[in-house]
């Protein structure tokens, strides 16, 4: 099957491409570079047609959808900081640029695009654990536009026969997520400073929780999404449904990964979310689709990436 992966050179998107070459599919991305890397693709380049090109080019995606039966729609500009300063621009590209995807699925004659949506868009009022009905209240543009681009998606389906699925990703964490991305890297910038000898901040008291999903589990999603019986317009959360809060999580890393023995505290942050948990049981009956990777074993893959990487630079191993 041909399909298409947008944002395939970033984080999640590269590992769902390792998946879908896997499994014998032939797939073209739709990639700007922006913050993907072609070394993401390094393992699969022979078997990917990789597209440089950007979502709000409407030729771009026309000429990448061409013949897709499934459409993969992961690109997007993944930071509420960036959205904050560049509200006019991220927007083109996180909500027109969906928009574009699903009109050039739809003249394409593609039967379905799976939508990478995010838990930003519940913002802090939402009983917990969030179920997909509870109300929404994004706090940033970024959450904005991930719920106006879900709700394009979500209409799309009754309005023109097209399959829909949109994702709501909570906190994804894995290799290849770069540490200098603001947000949802957490788990990444925690691993990073370990690696240089260095105290993570923790903004607050660090009782915060967050849901974590492994990488792997959120492309397993992703296939059940493209696998499952025509869907019409269907919102899952993907999540473990399991709070982690960010205390543990360092005391989880220092201990895989040595260091100092306690974060840096700093004033929390205004509008962070102090609590986040997915209800995950529509992920479950809709799509099967039950995350697999406990947050330790997790954590473990990608400090052994995260060393590997380290080590291929040239970086002191004693530092860490
Ligand atoms: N990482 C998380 O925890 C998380 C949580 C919720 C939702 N999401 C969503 O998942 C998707 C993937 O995020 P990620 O964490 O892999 O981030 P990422 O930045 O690694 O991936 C985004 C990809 O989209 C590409 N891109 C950006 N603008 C583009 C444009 N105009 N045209 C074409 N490509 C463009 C980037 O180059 C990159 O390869 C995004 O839609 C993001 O909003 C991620």
């Amino acid at each position: 099957m041909r399909v298409l992966v947008t944002g395939g050179a970033g984080f999640i998107g590269s590992h769902l491409v390792d998946a879908l070459v896997a499994r014998g599919d032939e797939v073209v991305v739709l990639d700007d570079l922006s913050t993907g890397k072609r070394e993401n693709l390094a393992t699969v380049a022979d078997r990917v047609q990789l597209i440089v090109g950007s979502v709000t080019d409407r030729d771009a995606v026309a000429a990448a959808t061409d013949g897709c039966a499934v459409v993969f729609h992961q690109a997007a500009i993944a930071s509420v900081p960036r959205t904050i300063e560049a509200p006019v621009e991220t927007n083109a590209v996180n909500f027109g640029g969906t928009l574009n995807v699903l009109e050039a699925a739809r003249a394409a004659g593609s039967r379905r695009v799976i939508f990478a949506g995010s838990a930003a868009i519940y913002g802090d009022d939402a009983p917990l654990p969030v179920g997909e009905d509870a109300p929404l209240s994004p706090l940033s543009p970024y959450a904005v536009e991930k719920l106006c681009a879900e709700h394009y998606v979500r209409v799309w389906a009754p309005l023109f026969g097209l399959e829909t699925v949109s994702l709501r990703y909570f906190n994804v964490f894995g290799p290849r997520q770069d540490p200098r991305s603001p947000y949802s890297g957490v788990v990444s910038i925690f691993v990073d400073s370990l690696l240089r000898g260095e105290a993570p901040t923790i903004y607050g008291d660090g009782e915060q929780t967050r849901d974590f999903v492994a990488v792997d589990d959120v492309v397993r999603a992703n296939l059940a999404a493209a696998a499952v019986s025509a869907p019409v317009g269907l919102v899952c959360n993907i999540a473990r449904g399991e709070a982690t809060s960010l205390n543990r999580l360092f005391a989880t890393l220092s201990s895989l990964l040595g260091g100092p023995a306690a974060p840096r505290h700093a004033e929390a942050r205004a509008g962070d979310v102090r609590h986040s948990l997915a209800d995950v049981t529509r992920a479950r009956d809709a799509l099967g689709f039950v995350a697999r990777t406990p947050v330790e074993v997790g954590l473990a893959r990608l400090v052994e990436w995260a060393r590997g990487v380290r080590g291929r630079a040239g970086a002191d191993p004693g530092s860490g």
